[in-house]
């Protein structure tokens, strides 16, 4: 319940930030990291950026290995001391704290994305991409998600430059989802409802497009 007080009082300070009006819900904390798979005998590194107060955070959490490490990566200095306070004392867990623009990452197998995409800015948008896709090994996924009917409704009420600034933030997340998607999924059970993307890294340039990988698969839940 603390968790949720907080969750509110800090969107309440910075909504452009923290970008939802709830933590996500059970399903769609389940539907973000149905790709952190447990691998026994293997050691996996999984990031988390945006985890916010942690709501999903549990989910990754829950099928984390002996060996497997998790890094979470929080802006809000608040939203960090409060899962210092939850996972300081596991050593397989590191919280950073700051943009995750301005950390140097590691290397993973899943990356699960907390971020609120349709507040930024195209050149943001594009940064935190690249910076993410360019820290998977070869083989890993990146999930992350929007919330349903979010992109019309703010392509609707968006005026002047406001509207400049959605519709080229809106362009370059739909060119990063047409080349790097494998999977969408609707979680109804959320609020609002929402989509989760499954992103991979494409072999070759343009190679998604010639084989038709990039075809989107849709499952609701
Ligand atoms: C929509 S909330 C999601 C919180 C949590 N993952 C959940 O699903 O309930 C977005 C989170 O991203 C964090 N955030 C926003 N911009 C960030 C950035 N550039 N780097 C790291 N975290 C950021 C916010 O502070 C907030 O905790």
């Amino acid at each position: 319940m603390a968790e949720v007080t907080l969750f509110l009082r800090e969107y309440a300070r910075t909504r452009q930030d923290v970008g939802a009006i709830a933590p996500s819900s059970a399903r769609l904390g389940k539907a973000l990291t149905r790709y952190v798979i447990p691998s026994p005998g293997r050691s996996r590194a999984v990031l988390e950026v945006g985890p916010g107060t942690g709501a999903v955070t549990r989910y990754i959490t829950g099928s984390l290995g002996r060996l497997d490490t998790l890094d979470l990566v929080e802006a809000n200095s608040r939203f960090a001391t409060l899962l210092r306070g939850t996972y300081g004392r596991d050593p397989r867990l590191r919280v950073l704290a700051g943009p995750v623009q301005e950390h140097e990452l590691g290397r993973y197998d899943t990356i699960v994305c907390g971020l609120p995409f349709a507040n930024f800015d195209a050149r943001t948008t594009a940064e935190v991409f690249d910076r993410l896709l360019g820290s998977l090994r070869p083989g890993g996924t990146l999930s992350f998600f929007g919330y349903v009917g979010g992109t019309t409704v703010r392509r609707t009420l968006a005026v002047g430059p406001d509207r400049e600034r959605t519709l080229a933030g809106q362009g370059v997340m739909r060119n990063i989802l047409r080349r790097y998607e494998f999977r969408t999924e609707t979680v109804l059970g959320n609020l609002p409802p929402a989509r989760v993307h499954h992103l991979a890294p494409v072999s070759a340039p343009g190679q998604a497009e010639r084989d038709g990988s990039c075809a989107c698969r849709e499952a609701s839940s």
